[in-house]
Order: C-alpha cells, then structure tokens, then sequence
C-alpha cells in the first residue's frame, strides 16, 4: 500500500514537472510574449469587463510590456492561486495587488510598487470605524490577504470571516452578515460610489502597504526588466496617466 502511494507520488510529481516552463529572461523575449495572471474580481485594479481582463493594473502591465517589445497573454486565477501557481512556472508573472511582505519574499521576488494604498476598515452606518471599535466585532475579509493578516490581528474581535473574493467580503457586509469588511482604500472608496443607496461608510486605515507584480523567485533578469519598464513608463507620464484614468488622481508611489 505504502509503495503504491509512493508510485502514484511520484509519478503524479513527474507529470507536473513535465509541464513546467521555467521561462527565463531570454526565452520570453525572444517568444515575443509574456505570461502574465491576475484574479479579476478587484475591482478598479483588476476586474472582467465581458470577457476581459481590465483595471489599473492590467493597463500598467500592457503598458509595460510594450515598452519590452511584448505582447501580454493574459491568465485569470483565484488571488490565493497565484503565489503557489507562479512557483509551479505556471505563467511569467503575476500582478494583482499583493502588498509587498516579508513573508511573501520568501516564495516569490516582488517588482517594484505600481502603487502604494493600505487596507481600510468599511462598515455601514452606526459600524466600528476604527480598530478600536471592532473588538466583538465579525470582519469580512478575502482570503489570503494582508486584510486577512490584518484582520487576525484585532484584538478583541469575535470572528475573522475569510472569503475567496473581496466581492464576497464586500456582499456579506452589504448583506449584514459581517460588521465590517476590511480592503484596499482605493476599492473601498470604489465600491462605497458604487453602492451609494447603502450608505458604506469607510474608517480608519488598518497599515499602509507598497503593492507589486511577482515573478518566480530567481528570476531576477526577469524582475529587473519589468522593473525598467515600470521606470519608463513613470518617466514618460504614462503611469500617472493610467493613474488618473480609475482614480482620478496618481496613487503610484511618490
Ligand atoms: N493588497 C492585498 C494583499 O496584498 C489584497 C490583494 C487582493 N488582490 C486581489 N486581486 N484580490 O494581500
């Protein structure tokens, strides 16, 4: 039985390495394309219009893969899928809003910021706005976050609900099944406009957090392109202009 398991472990490991592609700095430029993942339910960073990947941060990428001679083949995959999956090789890079952690150094290498937010208590009227308040308090948060480390970290709270998208996180607040949801200030702010009829009202921002795209750890040729392209596009305005598009404002790191 042991040896069995064994034999399917193994040759399950096998199959999964056949399929990977370890795609350096050269192999990418000369494909001409770049294997670039996000999630899509983040919006105004990242988010499906139809069929189609859009956002802040989807436009950053196009932008600076163009500026390397690139073209973006894009992936959509759940935001707790993409560390594990970019350290499988299973596409270039990612680019969905991780804040720039410690933790998350371990596994993957960080570009430089493409915007600097923070995560931000969001409540509906008569709800705790400052952490102080959220002591016996439910908070809604999406899975896997910085929210959810943040959240966690409350003292006093009653429970930490995670959920697989911010949107759900989102609902469950809308719905009354959370007291407060904590996310992104710049989707909070977004999603407060879109819900106007229920009164969101945001409160204090739990940290500050520099957010970036991954690669694969290693692929430092790679990082440091990407890095150079994020540079050019800053210093041509193109950055600040997409800035301005979802935000009306620059939220790039100053
Ligand atoms: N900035 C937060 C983090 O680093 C949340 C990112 C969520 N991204 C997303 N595409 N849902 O964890």
């Amino acid at each position: 039985m042991r040896v069995i398991k064994f034999l399917a472990l193994a040759l399950g490991l096998s199959c999964a390495m056949s399929s990977v592609q370890a795609r350096d700095w050269a192999t990418i430029k000369q494909s001409g394309n770049i294997v670039v993942a996000s999630e899509g339910a983040y919006a105004p960073f990242n988010y499906f219009q139809g069929s189609t990947l859009s956002g802040y941060e989807i436009d950053v990428m196009e932008a600076m893969a163009a500026k390397l001679g690139l073209k973006v083949e894009w992936r959509a995959l759940s935001f707790d899928a993409l560390i594990a999956s970019i350290r499988q090789d299973r596409f270039d890079a990612a680019i969905a809003s991780h804040g720039i952690t410690e933790e998350r150094q371990k596994s993957v290498d960080f570009t430089n910021p493409h915007y600097c937010s923070g995560g931000q208590i969001v409540t509906k009227a008569g709800g705790p706005l400052k952490a102080a308040e959220l002591a016996n308090k439910v908070i809604g948060v999406q899975l896997a976050t910085t929210y959810a480390d943040a959240a966690k970290k409350v003292t006093g709270a009653k429970e930490v609900k995670t959920f697989p998208k911010d949107t759900d996180a989102q609902q469950a607040l809308l719905a009354g099944r959370v007291d407060a949801w904590v996310t992104d200030r710049f989707v909070a702010r977004s999603a407060v406009e879109k819900n106007a009829s229920a009164g969101l009202k945001t409160g204090e921002l739990l940290f500050i957090e520099r957010d970036a795209a991954i690669v694969r750890k290693g692929n430092t040729e790679l990082r440091d392109n990407l890095n150079k392209a994020l540079a050019d596009i800053k210093a041509d305005g193109t950055l600040r202009k997409i800035s301005e598009k979802y935000f009306k404002e620059d939220i790039t790191c100053q």
